[in-house]
């Protein structure tokens, strides 16, 4: 019946309002933008101002403004075709989880629902009914600020994340008044940006973007993505809002993705810049070609597409597909029935449900790097003096990390209000500020916290750092502090892989904590006390410098580099070793946790079967802990050079003291499928190496053989 009820409505709309279906504007003034909803120009905005400017802390200020907005679409317009109101809501709207680089620590699709969920239930009480998440591409370059808002750097991880997020978004049904429509970003290669540069070129080949960057895209889109984003950059000389082969050739023929897929902010307009089109009007003409359905902020659609029909430049048919995905979009969420958007009474404020989300997220998000065994600490008075400082002990707003338009810092439980909860006057909480009243202060506690890091403020979009060091004057507080020769902890805020290599040496426990949201000291708290185990997991490899960047997992052999384990010299740099300073997958507990080798059902497995992989995990220690069992493959020989190991599935293992459990793995020959020299996909008789353990670099292997068996 939805496309029904667009052909009846397209058999009634003028060019013009056709073109207005695919104009998205930054701001709506109710008021002042009354004539131009009517007449049918507005698809769509991020924003609704007041007349007053409109301050969107104030609730029911926002969507007072959207209803208002609406009200001129849905009554005041010919057809009246609903307005659709959009919002970075990336993780979290009232109540915030950590950045999505700390959701992917958690390994947890589950967790990433929830989040999705309880985000989307509060924005769309501010009148949201779509979001701009999930970021899905894979970022293997710390330098690059939005590496925040990435779910990592390995496919399937992203992948299966961003489908957990996609699930919580919008649900079984998308048009539930309490879910929003997704939106997988950005389409394709923006985490290849060069030198880690925001917006720049991308040289990449097909055959990497298949095997890479294009698989998290396609696990959204089997999860059922409602819309997806082009990216600012360009792949190999062709902007992506540009790309006709990968919008709409890969994306909406080969997939059959029947979403709508959005320009990022002006992305059309920037076409001129980027020298491929002379002027506005050529910029609209290649992205609609392109398959570029709904023009974000730039105006070219509205200028110039009726008139490029009505030349004949532009077929009328391209305009019409992009339509269609527009109002199949509005419908499927219901617009039509339900555009407005008030509800009396209701709050967005965080409840304790949410907030007992947001904190098993953040607890999951903590990646315990190193552990000398001052952790955790003795919460007991004998335990002596404890002192936590560093910008984040009390700083509310720091603590929430990239794209927050809508969480409060004054409603994150701080470092300081949850330690001080928990232990009163046994800690010293100095005043956020390193200076040298700090190391006084060390000097008379027994224990010392160090809250390092990045503000938030320097990750995300437009965020780029060269030198992926500590901000300036950090590292010589803790030196300072480590020549005490007291106990030191170093708990890390980032919105990205950092150089740890003198904390790894200065310190004797290292917590790296992301951006952790709204329950930030309480998650923290709990974890530094052993109220709760840590088990997240590095979603990104930390390099040993600056300088060795990239690294990933997926580092592909060369003639001369075989195994990345061993092979750390061999025609790479001469004045350092390669390896990384903490692999993809790393998370230590406060037990020990011992493996098995793996052990294969059968040695051979048919091109269309699986076999079932068994490994034994035993915890040898006294405490509890959560493992994340992961399994890797490689494939030794194919027809293009495949990653030295890749993830390709794991699992979240409880263990009490002493516990062993046996673990299985059903692995797909599937799952070894990869895009040959032609680029079609195929899965490759011969031998496949399985490896299992606690991350990339502590791995055991079985092998065995794949077989066309038909
Ligand atoms: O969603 C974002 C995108 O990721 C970057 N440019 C702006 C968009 C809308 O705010």
């Amino acid at each position: 019946p939805v496309e029904e009820r667009i052909d009846l409505l397209m058999a009634q709309m003028s060019l013009a309002e056709k073109v207005g279906q695919t104009h998205q504007v930054a701001n709506i003034d109710p008021e002042a933008d009354a004539a131009e909803i009517a007449s049918g120009r507005i698809s769509s905005s991020l924003y609704a101002s007041g007349p007053t400017g409109g301050n969107e802390r104030d609730e029911g200020v926002l969507v007072g403004n959207i209803d208002a907005a609406q009200r001129h679409a849905v009554a005041g317009s010919r057809l009246g075709i609903p307005l659709l109101f959009g919002r970075d809501v990336i993780h979290g709207h009232r109540t915030v989880a950590p950045i999505p680089l700390g959701i992917a620590a958690s390994f947890d699709p589950d967790i990433a629902e929830e989040i999705g969920e309880i985000a989307a239930r509060e924005a769309v009480v501010d009148g949201v009914a779509w979001t701009f998440a999930p970021m899905v591409d894979l970022s293997e370059e710390p330098r690059w600020g939005r590496v925040a808002e990435s779910l990592g750097e390995t496919p399937v991880l992203a992948g299966r994340l961003a489908a957990g997020l996609v699930r919580g978004f919008q649900g079984d049904d998308v048009g539930d008044p309490d879910r929003l429509a997704a939106c997988a970003k950005h389409f394709a290669g923006y985490g290849l940006s060069a030198g880690g540069r925001d917006y720049d070129t991308v040289s990449v080949g097909e055959n990497t973007l298949r095997n890479l960057h294009l698989r998290p895209f396609k696990w959204a889109v089997d999860a059922g993505v409602m819309t997806v984003m082009a990216a600012f950059n360009d792949v190999d000389g062709t902007p992506m809002h540009a790309h006709e082969h990968l919008l709409r050739e890969v994306l909406k023929g080969e997939w059959g993705f029947d979403g709508m897929v959005v320009a990022d902010w002006n992305g059309i307009g920037q076409l001129v810049n980027a020298g491929v089109a002379a002027d506005l009007r050529g910029a609209a003409a290649l992205a609609i070609r392109a398959g570029v359905d709904l023009d974000m902020c730039g105006g070219a659609y509205l200028a110039h597409l009726e008139e490029l029909v009505e030349s004949g430049e532009v077929d009328l048919a391209l305009v019409d597909d992009a339509v269609r995905r527009v109002l199949r979009l509005k419908f499927r969420l219901g617009l039509f029935e339900r555009p407005y958007a008030a509800r009396p009474g209701a709050s967005n404020a965080p409840t304790p449900e949410s907030r007992a989300t947001a904190l098993r997220a953040a607890q999951a998000a903590h990646v315990l790097v190193k552990n000398d065994g001052v952790l955790p600490l003795d919460a007991s008075p004998a335990a002596g003096s404890l002192l936590v400082s560093g910008a984040f002990v009390d700083d509310g707003d720091a603590l929430l990390g990239t794209w927050v338009l809508d969480g409060r810092g004054e409603e994150v439980v701080t470092p300081e209000a949850a330690l001080r909860e928990r232990l009163g006057d046994r800690v010293t909480v100095a005043d956020g500020r390193f200076s040298d009243v700090t190391l006084m202060q060390a000097r008379a506690a027994d224990t010392s916290v160090l809250l390092l890091g990045e503000h938030r403020s320097r990750s995300g979009e437009a965020q780029s750092v060269v030198d992926i060091g500590l901000p300036p004057g950090q590292i010589e507080v803790l030196r300072a502090v480590a020549a005490l020769g007291k106990p030191l902890v170093a708990v890390v805020f980032t919105g990205r892989p950092l150089d740890l290599s003198e904390v790894l040496d200065l310190a004797d426990a290292v917590l790296v904590v992301w951006h952790p949201g709204t329950e930030a000291g309480n998650a923290l708290a709990s974890v530094l006390l052993g109220e709760v185990e840590p088990s997240g997991r590095l979603p990104m490899t930390f390099p040993l410098s600056t300088g060795h960047i990239p690294t990933s997992t997926h580092q592909r052999p060369t003639g001369r580099l075989i195994r990345a384990d061993v092979d750390h010299k061999e025609g790479r740099y001469i004045d350092a070793l390669t390896y990384p300073r903490l692999p993809f997958g790393l998370g230590l507990s406060y037990t020990t946790v011992d493996y098995g080798a793996p052990s294969v059902s059968a040695p051979t497995m048919p091109t269309d079967g699986s076999v079932t992989l068994t490994v034994t995990v035993t915890n040898t220690g006294e405490r509890p802990c959560r493992e994340v069992v992961q399994l890797y493959f490689r494939d030794p020989v194919a027809e293009v050079t495949r990653p030295l190991v890749e993830l390709t599935d794991w699992a979240l293992v409880d263990l009490e003291p002493g516990q062993a459990r046996e673990v299985t793995f059903d692995v797909q020959a599937g799952q070894t499928a990869y895009a040959g020299r032609d680029l079609t996909t195929r899965v490759d008789e011969g031998e496949i190496v399985l490896l299992t353990g606690p991350d990339a670099a502590r791995l055991q292997s079985v092998s065995i053989t794949v077989r066309n068996d038909s």
